[in-house]
């Protein structure tokens, strides 16, 4: 803790120009990207487990507060990858070092640039429905803290627990030796080349869904009866409850060239980001809380919550698959298997 206190008060006082800011954007941005996907997974999650609460979730996205959030996190992407992608490119560009100042200007300069007519875009979509649909302005408050009170509630229990946990380490001895360096550098290393390949496999990703999501059509088109899911075959969303559990089933369940689009996109954004973003938490523990028991106990809770994430987020695709499909999925493959077996014993 003292470390973080004086991290944030060297950082203020430190003259290390734009390299420094650069630094703790790309570190800030990073840390309210992953604070933000914890949450939105395990909200969409609910889309297929408990539709009451999708409905209830969304309806929070749409107040004002929340509002004012999403353009906050929509900058934070855009800066991230943008910085990202710089770090990524000279990391194996050692020639260019020199000109690193300059790149630092041109990633700004790039998220001005595409911040602008972003910002643009959704600030249409919020006037076009406060003027269409809303009768009384509200702030949101009672929702947004309803909607965020159980995550803020399950933090603390998780890193309570976590805590326990790794204070009973403490007493196994073979849990407390010091660590032997070459396996950890092994993996280290493959976990620094991971950061940089995967941020670039992600930026088209993470910059596709959020322009299905905030540009193509808005937050608050997650609602509305008649609309059409962008990039979806199966017709109008006519639902007129749970709109945004059926909007989310509508885009599940196109097919295009027989297989399930936006189940796979939606997969293998979920495992990318998670994976980055959480092995990039271990490296903000590992720098600032240097006490044995808490650092054991944050990365053991960070870690749990990953395992978590990812399997509900998973689970929740996968399981919304049609019975139908499912069914015809276990038959094709029983007779792909018995067809193998037949060959085999020929
Ligand atoms: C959009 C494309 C993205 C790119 C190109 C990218 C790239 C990078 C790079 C190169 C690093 C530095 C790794 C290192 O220091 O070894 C990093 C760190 C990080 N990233 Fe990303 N990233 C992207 C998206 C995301 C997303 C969506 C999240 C959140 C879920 C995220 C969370 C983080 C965190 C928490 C760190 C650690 C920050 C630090 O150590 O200061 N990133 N990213
Ligand atoms: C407020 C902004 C956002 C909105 C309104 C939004 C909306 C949605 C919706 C409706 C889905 C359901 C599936 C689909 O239609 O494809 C979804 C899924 C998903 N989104 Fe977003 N999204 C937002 C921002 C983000 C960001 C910034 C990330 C990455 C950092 C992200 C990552 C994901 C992932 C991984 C899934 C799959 C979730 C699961 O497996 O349960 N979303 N999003």
């Amino acid at each position: 803790m003292t470390s973080l206190v004086l991290t944030i008060t060297e950082t203020l006082r430190y003259r290390g120009k734009l390299g420094q800011w650069a630094w703790v954007l790309h570190r800030v941005s990073g840390f309210g990207t992953l604070v933000f996907l914890i949450m939105h997974v395990i909200d969409t999650s609910w889309a297929t487990f408990y539709p009451e609460l999708y409905a209830k979730a969304v309806d929070a996205y749409k107040t004002p507060l929340f509002t004012a959030g999403e353009f906050a996190l929509v900058a934070l992407v855009i800066y991230h990858a943008l910085n990202g992608f710089r770090i990524a490119l000279f990391d194996y560009r050692p020639q260019w070092w020199r000109r690193q100042a300059d790149a630092a200007k041109l990633v700004l300069l790039g998220t001005l640039v595409l911040l602008v007519p972003a910002f643009f875009i959704m600030a249409g979509h919020v006037v076009s429905y406060y003027n269409e649909r809303v009768s009384v302005f509200d702030l949101g408050l009672e929702k947004v803290i309803e909607a965020t009170a159980p995550f803020a509630i399950g933090t603390v229990v998780v890193i309570g627990l976590a805590l326990v946990v790794s204070a009973g380490a403490s007493f196994i001895p073979s849990l407390n030796a010091p660590k032997k360096q070459l396996k950890g550098s092994k993996m280290e290393t493959f976990m620094w080349s991971f950061m940089r390949i995967s941020g670039v496999l992600i930026i088209p990703l993470v910059f596709g869904h959020l322009a299905m999501m905030h540009l193509i059509q808005g937050v608050f088109d997650l609602t509305r009866v008649g609309h059409v899911p962008v990039f979806t075959n199966l017709g109008p969303n006519m639902e007129a409850t749970l709109t945004a559990v059926n909007f989310v089933r509508l885009r599940w369940d196109t097919m295009l060239a027989g297989v399930y689009i936006w189940r796979i996109y939606d997969i293998l954004l979920l495992f990318l980001v998670v994976l980055h973003g959480f092995n990039g938490l271990r490296y903000i523990i590992n720098d600032y809380i240097h006490n044995r028991v808490v650092n054991r106990a944050l990365r053991l809770a960070s870690f749990g919550t990953m395992i978590g994430v990812l399997v509900v987020g998973a689970l929740a695709i996968l399981q919304s698959v049609p019975a139908t499909t499912a069914e015809m999925l276990s038959q094709t493959s029983q007779v792909l298997i018995e067809t193998n077996v037949n060959l085999l014993v020929r």
